[in-house]
């Protein structure tokens, strides 16, 4: 039996998946443009663009009509449900669209809040995105108490020992991101979900910043409330949660009257976004395709004897993400994700190694090649002992010149950067690394930033 060193993986096969990205084309001041901002928002492909085009040119209306163009409109709906309950691996009634992942954590945490009040206790995280932490802020204003969870600064991953001495009968719910959007930890979500429920309060997951890099899989996880946003991971501008069903029949959302009190339609307040819903359903068909021609392009190479194994950088997601009975789908975006995780963690390598050996350059976050598989490959760096040219921004500036898209700043991720005191100072240069990036932009990105460092 094949075990999971020697299982041939998934292959990506850059020609195919680039040619589907118009954008990644462009050219700035001659250089070609690479798109290293991937956390900040993706590219999309043709089918997600023609998506949304073809949903304004032939079926543009308002839901419940009974007309044909009304009825197109509802099918639209159910079917990004249901692309989304594949992608997410829960009930298509359990999925909720929004505009914006911090919208609708808004929507949830003002109602959470509504039955909250002095001696309750919302444990937030020092890494989070804000959108993770400010909407549970403000329940300060009905005298839930805040705490906060601390970090290792060393490698910037979660303190777990006080993040579960923080945990107690008081909290009613655990609010943290599944991966950093500045420094790439990956946190061990699983682990601090039963350390809520044991204590009997809830767990509110920011996805945002995985979705694009790993499998999220709700029913395996077993959490209360799942965020993210698919305009990070190949879609359109738009938020999508996930609520255990019995949550978002029991909680009472901030409604107009005339609105249904079903779920999932109960959350979504006045009329959506139907042209992006529509690219929702193509970009996690586009996700679903890249795992089916990764599997395609494997088993050709094996059949040529170009068989390509697993790493020690590569764990398979355990047997619970591949239950059997699930839709065809969902299993061709386990192979996408098998495929872009592998394809990822070795771009991400060769980036870390090539920063290295810059001097000066420091990076924050895990680099300790033997917990590579706690990080995503998103890479926050500075010089140290900067000048006026060396500053994040003046840096972003000069590699955006020469066609590197890269980012300056905080990101919301405000707690952290004034925790490692860098906020005042410009936070961190971001390198963002996607799928669609290749071996090629790394290497010229770190030549761009050697000579940058360099001449400042
Ligand atoms: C980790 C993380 N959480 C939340 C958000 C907020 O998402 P949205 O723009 O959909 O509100 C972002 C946006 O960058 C993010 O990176």
């Amino acid at each position: 039996m094949p075990t999971a060193e020697t299982l041939a993986l998934p292959t990506l096969d850059l020609s195919h998946i680039r040619a589907q990205f118009p954008s990644l084309s462009q050219t700035v001041n001659g250089h070609p443009a690479a798109f290293l901002d991937g956390p900040g928002g993706t590219q999309v492909p043709q089918r997600v663009i023609d998506a949304i085009s073809n949903y304004l040119a032939r079926n543009n209306a308002n839901t419940c009509g009974a007309y044909a163009t009304s009825r197109n409109t509802d099918a639209v709906l159910a079917d990004a449900r249901a692309a989304m309950a594949d992608f997410l691996n829960c009930g298509a009634d359990e999925i909720v669209f929004g505009p914006n992942m911090t919208t609708l954590t808004y929507a949830i945490s003002r109602a959470i809040g509504r039955d909250l009040g002095p001696g309750d206790e919302i444990l937030v995280t020092r890494l989070d995105h804000d959108a993770n932490v400010s909407p549970w802020l403000a329940l300060e204003e009905k005298g839930v108490t805040i705490r906060w969870a601390e970090i290792h600064e060393e490698n910037c991953t979660l303190d777990l020992a006080d993040l579960a001495s923080k945990i107690n009968d008081r909290t009613k719910l655990v609010a943290v991101g599944y991966a950093s959007n500045a420094v790439g930890t990956i946190n061990p979500v699983k682990a601090i979900i039963r350390l809520a429920h044991a204590a009997g309060a809830l767990a509110y997951i920011d996805a945002v910043h995985y979705a694009p890099h790993g499998l999220i899989d709700v029913a395996a996880l077993d959490c209360d409330f799942l965020v993210c946003s698919t305009y990070k991971f190949f879609g359109p501008h738009m938020g999508v949660l996930f609520g255990k069903r019995e949550h978002l029949q029991r909680l009472r959302p901030y409604k107009v009257r005339p609105l249904i009190d079903t779920i999932p339609n109960r959350w979504e307040w006045g009329t959506l976004n139907h042209e992006c819903i529509a690219g929702i359903t193509a970009c996690v068909d586009y996700l679903a395709d890249l795992g089916r021609h990764s599997l395609m392009t494997t088993e050709q190479e094996e059949n040529s004897g170009k068989k390509h194994v697993g790493t020690d950088a590569f764990v398979r997601p355990s047997s619970e993400a591949r239950p059997s009975g699930r839709s065809e789908r969902r299993a061709a975006l386990i192979s996408a994700y098998e495929a872009i995780h592998h394809y990822e963690h070795g771009l991400m390598q060769r980036l870390i190694s090539g920063l290295n050996e810059i001097r000066g350059i420091k990076i924050y976050g895990i680099t300790d090649p033997a917990r590579f598989q706690e990080r995503c490959p998103t890479l926050a760096v500075r010089v140290m002992n900067q000048t006026a040219e060396q500053t994040p921004l003046a840096l972003a500036t000069k590699l955006g010149e020469q066609g590197f898209f890269t980012w300056d700043g905080n990101y919301y991720a405000l707690n952290l950067t004034e925790r490692l005191d860098v906020e005042s100072s410009g936070g961190f240069l971001r390198i963002g690394l996607v799928h669609y990036n290749t071996v090629e932009e790394v290497d010229r990105l770190l030549a761009a930033l050697r000579g940058i460092v360099k001449q400042s």
